[in-house]
């Protein structure tokens, strides 16, 4: 057989995401069909020790402390971007300009005109871009929209979408990048993800009414200072679809007893779904057309019938994980390069979901219902 062409990847970061992009990359050319090797080759971080442990343990040829170095190596083709959100800009732009194609963490910037500049940037270079807005890999949220766009659920009535977990809950939890104006707050952070969950299955939000609170002013920065928090630890919005239907979302950091409540619930004429990332590999479906005296949420466990759950596992019922979310994000992103596929979720659609985060933040300032 002849060997595939290679793309070589350089990943930027090694903490959680930075993980979760070495484990995607390696799962899914085992997983996959993919039109090309992937080659993990260099592994930029923040001092050369960072780079060279984690690029040791993750199985990269290669690390060194100057991203710069990384984005201007003509061997990489893929520039994967896991640093804090303040440099997704500079470290994109820099890699677009290089010709590399570029999967970047979301959110992906810190405001609307930066994602503009970096979407523009990336299509006037013709390269391919990705953001991490892994939820929608999961077979299951396809499931829930081939259901809802099929006529399953009649006309859809209400939406209820949250991400909420308790990772900031702890006003002793020291500030860290997510806390700066930069990072955006909660509403930016996981927010953006139940904003890009509802628009998934429901199409484009027109109307946000924004309630964004900081219910942490101070936390601890270092030993001994403390560091006032401007960014939201709550963002809540009601929201009214194009096609009329009605809802909320909310992204809240400090809901305790959370732990990653990516949820929502849609309520229809013929039917109702709900779901819960705590238990991602199920979709509970209502339906109005069972007898009177046995409704009730039906389970639908994931299986070889919800691709491309067939391609991790043969057996219904034994689930896949988060990284394996992160495999089918970065084989789309691959395929897309190839030419075999639409980009699945590109800078362009980022930005949009920043245009929604930054509406419902203007409109919780001005108290005003907002068009998108
Ligand atoms: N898609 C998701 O589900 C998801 C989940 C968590 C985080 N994220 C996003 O991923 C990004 C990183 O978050 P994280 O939780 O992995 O953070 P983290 O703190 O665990 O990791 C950040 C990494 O960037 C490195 N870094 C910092 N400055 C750098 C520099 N100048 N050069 C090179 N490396 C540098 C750090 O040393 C660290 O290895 C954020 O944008 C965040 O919003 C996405």
């Amino acid at each position: 057989m002849p060997e595939k062409p290679r793309l070589r990847v350089g990943l930027i970061g090694s903490g959680f995401m930075g993980k979760a992009h070495a484990f995607a990359f390696t799962t899914a050319s085992r997983v996959f069909d993919l039109p090309f090797e992937l080659e993990l080759h260099t592994l930029a971080d923040a001092t050369a020790e960072l780079a060279a442990n984690a690029g040791r343990a993750l199985g990269f040829a290669h690390s060194t402390s100057d991203w710069r170095q990384l984005v201007d190596d003509p061997q990489i083709d893929i520039v994967s971007i896991t640093a804090p959100n303040a440099l997704h800009k500079e470290m994109s732009l820099a890699a677009i300009a290089a010709g590399k194609h570029v999967y970047c963490e979301k959110p992906l910037a810190p405001t609307v005109a930066d994602a503009r500049e970096m979407t523009e940037a990336a299509e006037a270079k013709g390269v391919k871009t990705q953001v991490g807005f892994n939820y929608l890999c999961n077979p299951m949220i396809h499931l829930a929209w081939e259901m809802i766009s099929g006529g399953e659920l009649g006309d859809i009535l209400g939406y209820r979408g949250i991400h909420c977990e308790d990772y900031m809950a702890d006003p002793d939890s020291p500030f860290t990048f997510r806390h700066d104006p930069t990072g955006g707050g909660a509403l930016a952070d996981i927010g953006s993800h139940a904003l890009a969950t509802a628009e998934y299955l429901l199409g484009p939000i027109s109307q946000v009414m924004g309630d964004c609170v900081t219910m942490i002013p101070k936390r601890p920065n270092g030993q001994v200072a403390v560091r006032r928090v401007e960014v939201d630890d709550i963002g809540r919005a009601l929201i009214r679809f194009a096609s009329g239907a009605t809802g909320s979302v909310e992204g809240n950091w400090i809901a305790t007893g959370r732990k990653m409540q990516h949820d929502f619930e849609i309520h229809g004429t013929k039917g109702a779904l709900a779901f819960t990332q705590e238990r991602f590999n199920e979709l509970h479906f209502y339906s109005v057309g069972d007898p009177a005296g046995r409704r009730g949420f039906r389970r639908i466990e994931a299986a070889p019938d919800h691709p491309p759950y067939g391609s991790f596992c043969v057996a219904p019922g034994h689930q896949l994980g988060f990284n394996d979310l992160k495999a089918i994000e970065a084989a789309g992103f691959v395929d897309a390069i190839a030419g075999r596929t639409a980009e699945p979720f590109n800078f362009k659609a980022g930005q949009r979901i920043q245009t929604l985060v930054e509406t419902i933040q203007e409109s919780s300032r001005t108290g005003r219902w907002l068009v998108v």
